[in-house]
């Protein structure tokens, strides 16, 4: 039985596969089980910012398995010690705090409950197209209705603002709002830069009402958009930022930064795996790494000569091309499966982002000429 006959036997599937068993990678690059190479715009899904196979994140990997992979947050551990200061001195200056956990979901249900917990109110509003997880909470604050209804009731309390439309944000909140959760760029959405401003008034509205501005960073975060967080694009600070994806150069990991204005949340919350020697280990190597190699200056130029480029030969079946950084989004007229696998048999994966837009989220180490490849086999496939 080969791979996919086996996964397909043995696995129970939630996401439609392609065809494609992928087993190696490299940088940009990654190879499937006959040899073909394939640049790599899904990236893991955005987490493979450092690059697949990332000698310094491997060699911290294989050290930490050596000496430590376990030890639960009853316990101090080094590696963890270290990590959380990094944490906040990356972080935007309020954020003085971390909480570890192992994946975007489980950031978003901490956060949630810190926020209810500091708060003591229970409403929670968060943005038409946003998508925080798959998990009952972060699902409650997860637009898309076929991913929602099969699984009701939710978490009560729970509701929906148009994103961009401040007015209607402060018309939302009251005294029983305890969190607004936004991405600063909608990924699932649509890849949907927030507008100049909005953050700013959603910060103010909440301020108005003592409400906790969330941001959910688990695709925006670690250079992605040009930045080391999307939210210095804007000034503006939350109350807590959710971190996953990217954090620790493909290792599961999720993280939560606060400022002070959280109870003590000792009994309150937990994880057996969050904060792991193992996952932190790599979190450190990764961090190092995008500061080494000035990743989110990278990610800028790179994202800023792909619109440059695929500009200049645009084709009539695009309808818009939004980017900030390697968060690249191209909307097409039509529905975009179509050209996704035209994508791949050019030798170029990358992800939809609703029905009609191409969501591409390379490793921040792509090179120029990979760039460019990027953008000419996308042309060849949308003339198509
Ligand atoms: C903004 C955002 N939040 C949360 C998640 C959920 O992350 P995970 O799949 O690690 O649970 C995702 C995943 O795509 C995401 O893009």
């Amino acid at each position: 039985m080969n791979s996919r006959e086996a996964e397909r036997t043995w696995g129970l599937e939630v996401y439609p596969k392609r065809e494609l068993t992928l087993v190696r990678g490299s940088g940009a690059e990654v190879w499937d089980d006959r040899g073909r190479r394939y640049l790599d715009c899904v990236g893991g899904i955005g987490v493979a910012s450092v690059g697949h196979a990332n000698p310094a994140v491997a060699r911290a990997i294989a050290e930490q398995a050596r000496t430590l992979v376990t030890c639960p947050g009853i316990f101090y551990n080094d590696r963890r010690a270290e990590l959380l200061e990094k944490l906040v001195s990356i972080a935007p200056p309020g954020l003085t705090r971390a909480f570890l956990c192992n994946s975007g979901a489980e950031a978003v249900e901490a956060a949630l409950k810190f926020a209810r917990l500091a708060t003591g109110r229970p409403g929670i509003v968060s943005a038409m197209r946003g998508f925080h997880g798959r998990t009952m909470g972060a699902l409650s604050a997860t637009f898309r209705k076929d991913y929602r209804e099969p699984f009701a009731p939710l978490v009560p309390g729970f509701s929906f603002v148009p994103f961009g439309d401040a007015d209607k944000l402060r018309r939302t909140v009251d005294d029983q709002t305890a969190a607004v959760l936004l991405e600063p760029v909608q990924g699932e959405g649509g890849v949907r830069p927030a507008k100049p401003g909005y953050l700013h008034a959603v910060r103010a509205a909440c301020d108005e009402v003592g409400a906790m501005l969330i941001l959910d960073e688990s695709q925006t975060g670690f250079c992605r958009t040009g930045r080391m967080f999307a939210c210095e694009h804007h000034g503006v600070e939350p109350d807590l930022m959710c971190l996953a994806k990217a954090i620790a150069g493909g290792v599961p990991m999720g993280a939560v930064l606060a400022g002070d204005r959280l109870p003590p949340l000792i009994g309150k919350h937990g994880t057996t795996f969050g904060g792991n020697p193992l996952a932190c280990a790599a979190a450190l190597a990764a961090i190092r790494f995008m500061e080494d190699e000035r990743l989110a200056e990278r990610a800028e130029e790179r994202g800023a000569r792909f619109r440059d480029r695929i500009s200049r030969k645009l084709p009539a079946r695009v309808r818009a091309v939004r980017q900030l950084g390697l968060m690249i989004g191209v909307e097409l007229r039509e529905r975009c499966r179509p050209t996704l696998e035209r994508l791949m048999e050019g030798g170029v994966l990358a992800l939809p982002a609703g029905s009609t837009v191409i969501r591409l989220l390379p490793p921040l180490v792509i090179t120029e000429a990979q760039v460019d490849e990027v953008v000419d086999v996308l042309v060849a496939a949308l003339a198509r």
